[in-house]
């Protein structure tokens, strides 16, 4: 694992005594999910049947998205680069992201948090808006009166990433959901309210590729398309649609983060989402410091980490 020792104590099944799976996992996808014996490896044997339809569960991968678009009179396949990872986070620990989430949202609604980590819309029609919270670093989305381009703000004032989510990054982490050079430094809360969406847009190239979405709540398609056709107040038509159930993990790298763009259209239920990104070390903010902590993080749970 490099410099970075991760541990990963928060879910009924310890990986560490999971290595044969999880380099199994690194050759390939869903026909793992179809192999019905494990190796006869001694720590293999300790598992419970339980645990081993978890583990199955939880490493249930797709990455073969195809979706053909022309794009300057080529034929590309927009969606190459996608992988969408079904069950990273169990309900349990979803219940306590999202129960952890309302507080972080409380204590925003407070001003008890830095400047630039809370924010919620001036609502005045469908589609409009959605709250954020943004940790590690401010993205400013807008066009500033002055001529500044959307991107992360140089002096932005946010809080650091909290405990919770540095433990799920250690699990997108030891999943092997995303590699050890892109360990996110900063994360966004995304809450829509039935009717919120966020409109088609790219990710700004001041987070590296890959980063990634975790779902909550309820699920919801997310839609791709090089140029998507906005139809209406939350109404957007793209050319592919992609379901993210929740406790799964979406990474977005090559064509599917760079070359087309994606959008959430309104939705129908209450969602959350989490997307953890890693920012391109020119652009962190003036008064970013590398967490130390979190470089040698050894064992936390969800239970005292809030
Ligand atoms: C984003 C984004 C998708 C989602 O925050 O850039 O695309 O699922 N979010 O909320
Ligand atoms: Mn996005």
């Amino acid at each position: 694992m490099g410099s970075l020792e991760i541990y990963d104590h928060i879910s009924s099944v310890d990986l560490s005594k999971n290595q044969n799976i999880v380099k199994k996992r690194k050759m390939n996808t869903e026909e793992f999910l179809e192999e019905e014996e494990f190796d006869s490896n001694a720590n293999n044997t300790k598992l419970s049947i339980e645990d081993r339809k978890q583990v199955f569960k939880r490493f249930y991968m797709k990455k073969d998205y195809v979706c053909l678009d022309r794009i300057n009179r080529r034929i590309v396949n927009i969606l190459d680069g996608l992988q969408l990872h079904i069950g990273v986070f169990n309900s349990m620990e979803q219940k306590k992201i999202v129960q952890f989430i309302y507080e972080l949202q409380n204590r925003g609604r407070n001003n008890e948090l830095e400047e630039h980590t809370y924010s919620e819309p001036n609502k005045w029609m469908r589609g409009k808006g959605r709250v954020t919270i943004q940790f590690g670093c401010c993205y400013n989305y807008a066009v500033e009166k002055n001529g500044i381009p959307p991107g992360i703000l140089p002096n932005g004032i946010v809080d650091h990433i909290p405990n919770l989510f540095k433990i799920m990054i250690n699990r997108l982490i030891t999943s092997l959901v995303l590699p050890i050079s892109c360990v996110p430094d900063s994360c966004i809360i995304n809450i829509y309210e039935p009717d919120d969406c966020i409109p088609p847009h790219i990710d700004s190239h001041d987070f590296i590729r890959p980063f990634c979405t975790v779902s909550f709540l309820s699920k919801c398609n997310i839609i791709f398309r090089h140029k998507i056709q906005i139809v209406g107040p939350g109404e957007f038509i793209g050319s592919a649609s992609i379901p993210l159930p929740v406790g799964s993990v979406l990474v977005l790298n090559g064509n599917g983060a760079n070359l087309a763009k994606h959008c959430i259209p309104a939705v129908s239920y209450k969602r959350i989402s989490v997307t953890f990104r890693k920012m391109d070390k020119a652009k962190r903010p003036y008064n970013f410091k590398l967490d130390s902590k979190f470089q040698n993080i050894k064992s936390s749970d969800f239970s005292d980490a809030s």
